[in-house]
């Protein structure tokens, strides 16, 4: 991490876990655990939880940030919601492109882009997610599967936007599999992803975005991660559901 340059940002990323009344409590556990982290604390929550969230996370230093938004203003769109309906809410931050949506959802770099920049334009802050396959890697294309989301799914976000853009680097065999990137891995794609970052804008651009590494990040391998200079922080998945856990991180986060 490079605190002096960058926000250092520990985010959960739940995803479909936990009902409103189960988040109200589990905020709560958490809350007490992370008042005095010397990092942003982000929450993102599945929907239906979000404006029980935001009232638990009121008078703590905890975000809220939601796993998914629309394009759209509004319309013809079933089951999707708006980044003016988040924003009302008190949304601060919005997943996308997580590699579950695009597995799962046919979530494409093409929709991750039009979301991003629907959620900027909105004052929402993205965490957008990029990594690669198991078999991408093997095949020695890490780099120019990453760089090639990188380059899509910010296409035609602005130097200034950019500034309200989190990266969150999620290698998808890593994720949800408890085989963590090693520290070395992370470290290596989260800095080409930043000279990725340089070529599309330039360097000082480059340097003040955060980075997050996301993949099967728990309290034991977290310290080793966050001592590396690209990795910025953590989008985490199963430890984010334990307080004691992702309090652990956020004291990692806090420490390195
Ligand atoms: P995991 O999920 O920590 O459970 O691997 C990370 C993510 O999907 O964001």
């Amino acid at each position: 991490m490079k605190k002096d340059v960058r926000k250092a940002i520990i985010a959960g990323n739940w995803k479909m876990n936990k009902t409103p009344s189960e988040a109200k409590a589990l905020l709560a556990e958490i809350a007490p655990l992370v008042k005095d982290a010397g990092c942003e604390v982000v929450a993102c929550v599945p929907y239906v939880d979000l404006a029980v969230a935001i009232e638990a996370a009121e008078g703590t230093n905890i975000k809220i940030g939601a796993e998914n938004c629309h394009w759209a203003e509004s319309g013809a769109f079933t089951g999707e919601i708006s980044t003016g309906m988040l924003k009302e809410i008190g949304v601060e931050y919005v997943v996308i492109g997580h590699s579950e949506r695009r597995q799962y959802f046919g979530e494409t770099d093409e929709t991750v882009n039009k979301r991003t920049k629907a959620a900027l334009a909105a004052g929402l802050k993205p965490i957008v997610c990029v990594g690669e396959l198991l078999w991408e890697r093997e095949c020695n294309i890490t780099e120019e599967v990453v760089a090639r989301q990188i380059k899509l799914d910010l296409w035609d976000v602005t130097e200034e936007e950019l500034k309200n853009v989190v990266i969150a680097y999620e290698p998808v065999w890593a994720i949800g599999t408890g085989k963590t990137a090693t520290a070395e891995q992370a470290e290596e794609v989260c800095a080409l992803i930043r000279a990725c970052l340089a070529k599309l804008y330039n360097e000082a651009a480059a340097e003040a975005v955060t980075i997050q590494y996301g993949g099967s990040m728990n309290d034991k391998n977290a310290d080793e991660l966050l001592q590396k200079t690209n990795v910025d922080g953590g989008l985490i998945g199963g430890a984010s559901l334990v307080a004691e856990k992702f309090a652990a991180i956020v004291a990692a986060a806090t420490r390195n």
